[in-house]
C-alpha cells in the first residue's frame, strides 16, 4: 500500500471536509480511516430494511446554518428538502409547542395574553428570586423564566438529561432560556435548513468520491496490527486526527467527561403514524426517556409505507469510556484537563486535532464543516508541506 500524503483519522464531517479539500485543492493523496464499519461519523443514516424509512443511527440530525460559505459548500454534494424543524413537548398529559413561545404560554396559563402582557407576567414570575445570585441551575431557571414555566418544561427534562437534580447542577450550564413572545415555533433561527434529499449517507459518500481519496473502514488508529496506526505513522506523515483527544494521549491527564444517549428503536406494525411529528419531548420525571423521534416525519415527501412506522425512544446518561461520547460535560475540571491536552496537542508533530472529539466541543454539523474549511484555508498547505 502506497503511503498517503495525508492520513485522516475519522470519516465524520470534519474529516471528510478536510479530505475533500486536500484532494481537490491540493491534489493530495488522502487515506481516511475509521474504526466504525461505515462512513460519516455521527451524521450517518441508513434505511430500515423492512420499511425503507431512513434512520439517523446516532440520533436525530437536522441540518441548519446561516453561514453562506458552508451552505454553498454542502450544496456541492447534496440538495436539501424544505423540511422545517418543529418540536413539541408533552407535560402532564398535554402537548405544547417548543421552544417556549406565546402559544406555549397561553396554552399553559389558559390565557389570551398579548406579547406585552406575557412579557409582564413572565418578568413578575422571574422576579421571585430577585436580588439573589442563583447558586444552582434550579434557581437560575426560575430567575430566567419564572417558577411555573421552569418547573413544567425545563426542570425535569434537564434533570433527565443530566441524571441529576437541577438543584445539584451548576447555574453555569444555562446562560439563557429562550422565550419567544410570538407564535413562531420554528426550532432553528438559521437562514437555511433542510434534510439531504437522498439521505445523509449519499451526501457523505459523495464528499469522499474522489480518485485521490481512499476510505478504510473498521480500522482503528490505535490498532497496531493495521499499518496506518499511530505508532507507525506519528511524525512520519501528516495526520488530521478527529478521535477523542484524551484517548490519543492515553488519558495521561485523566478522562474528559461526556454524556451519551441510548436509543431504543421500535418498528410498529399497528400504525403508520405514531405521534404526528418528528420529535416529541417528554418533560415529566415519571417518563424515563427524554424524547421520542419518529423518523418518517423527517421526509414527508417520500413514499413510505402508510401502515407501519418506526419510533426511537431517547435516554440520556453519563458516558463510560467504552460508550459513544456525544455531549461534552464541560465542567471546570474538564476545562482544566482540556488545557493540559491542548498543550500536548500543540506539541504533537505533524498532527492537527479537529472535530468535536479532537477539540472536546459540541459542534453542530455546519460548525464542524465551517471549522474544517478554516483549517483547510489556514493550515492544510503547511501540514502537507511538513
Ligand atoms: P464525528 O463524531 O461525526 O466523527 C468522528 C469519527 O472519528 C467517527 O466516525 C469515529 O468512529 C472516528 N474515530 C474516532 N476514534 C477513532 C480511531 N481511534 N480510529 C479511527 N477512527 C476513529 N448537528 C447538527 O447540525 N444538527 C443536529 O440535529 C445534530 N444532532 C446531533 C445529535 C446527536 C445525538 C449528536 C451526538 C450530535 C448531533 N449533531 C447535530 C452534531 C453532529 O453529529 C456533529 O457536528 C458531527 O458529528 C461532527 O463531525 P466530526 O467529524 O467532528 O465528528
Amino acid at each position: 500500500m502506497a503511503t498517503p500524503d495525508l492520513l485522516i483519522v475519522g470519516s465524520g464531517l470534519f474529516g471528510l471536509t478536510i479530505a475533500e479539500r486536500a484532494a481537490t485543492q491540493h491534489g493530495a493523496k488522502v487515506t481516511i480511516i475509521d474504526r466504525r464499519d461505515h462512513i460519516g461519523g455521527n451524521a450517518y443514516s441508513e434505511r430500515d430494511p423492512e420499511t425503507g424509512i431512513e434512520i439517523h443511527k446516532y440520533g436525530a440530525h437536522l441540518f441548519h446554518t446561516s453561514n453562506e460559505r458552508v451552505w454553498e459548500y454542502v450544496n456541492r454534494f447534496t440538495t436539501f428538502t424544505d423540511y422545517v424543524h418543529k418540536v413539541y413537548t408533552t407535560h402532564d398529559g398535554v402537548v405544547y409547542p417548543m421552544p417556549i413561545n406565546l402559544g406555549t404560554i397561553n396554552q399553559f396559563f389558559s390565557a389570551a395574553y398579548t406579547p406585552d402582557e406575557a412579557r409582564a407576567v413572565i418578568a413578575e414570575q422571574a422576579g421571585e428570586l430577585a436580588g439573589q445570585d442563583p447558586e444552582n441551575l434550579n434557581d437560575k431557571g426560575i430567575s430566567l423564566i419564572g417558577r411555573p414555566l421552569y418547573e413544567a418544561f425545563i426542570k425535569n427534562y434537564t434533570g433527565k438529561q443530566w441524571q441529576t437534580d437541577p438543584k445539584d447542577l451548576p447555574a453555569s450550564i444555562i446562560s439563557r432560556l429562550p422565550v419567544r413572545y410570538t407564535y413562531d415555533n420554528r426550532y432553528f433561527n438559521d437562514t437555511y435548513e433542510g434534510l439531504p434529499t437522498d439521505g445523509y449517507t449519499a451526501w457523505l459518500e459523495k464528499m469522499a468520491d474522489h480518485e485521490n481519496i481512499e476510505v478504510q473502514l473498521s480500522t482503528d488508529y490505535f490498532d497496531e496490527s493495521q499499518p496506518l496506526n499511530k505508532a507507525a505513522v506519528r511524525g512520519r506523515i501528516p495526520v488530521v486526527y478527529t478521535g477523542p483527544v484524551d484517548r490519543y494521549f492515553d488519558y495521561a491527564h485523566g478522562d474528559l467527561k461526556w454524556r451519551t444517549i441510548d436509543l431504543e428503536t421500535e418498528r410498529l406494525d399497528s400504525t403508520g403514524d405514531f405521534q404526528g411529528t418528528s420529535v416529541m419531548n417528554y418533560a415529566d420525571a415519571e417518563v424515563p426517556f427524554t424524547r421520542i423521534i419518529e423518523p418518517r416525519h423527517f421526509h414527508p415527501e417520500r413514499d413510505y409505507p402508510g401502515d407501519r412506522t418506526i419510533i426511537q425512544r431517547e435516554f440520556s446518561r453519563f458516558a463510560e469510556r467504552d460508550d459513544e461520547p456525544y455531549y461534552p460535560v464541560n465542567s471546570t475540571e474538564d476545562r482544566e484537563t482540556l488545557l493540559a491536552y491542548r498543550a500536548m496537542a500543540d506539541a504533537e508533530p505533524r498532527t492537527i486535532f479537529g472535530g468535536r472529539l479532537g477539540t472536546y466541543q459540541y459542534l453542530d454539523m455546519h460548525m464542524a464543516i465551517g471549522a474544517a474549511l478554516s483549517v483547510a484555508d489556514n493550515k492544510l498547505a503547511d501540514l502537507l508541506a511538513s
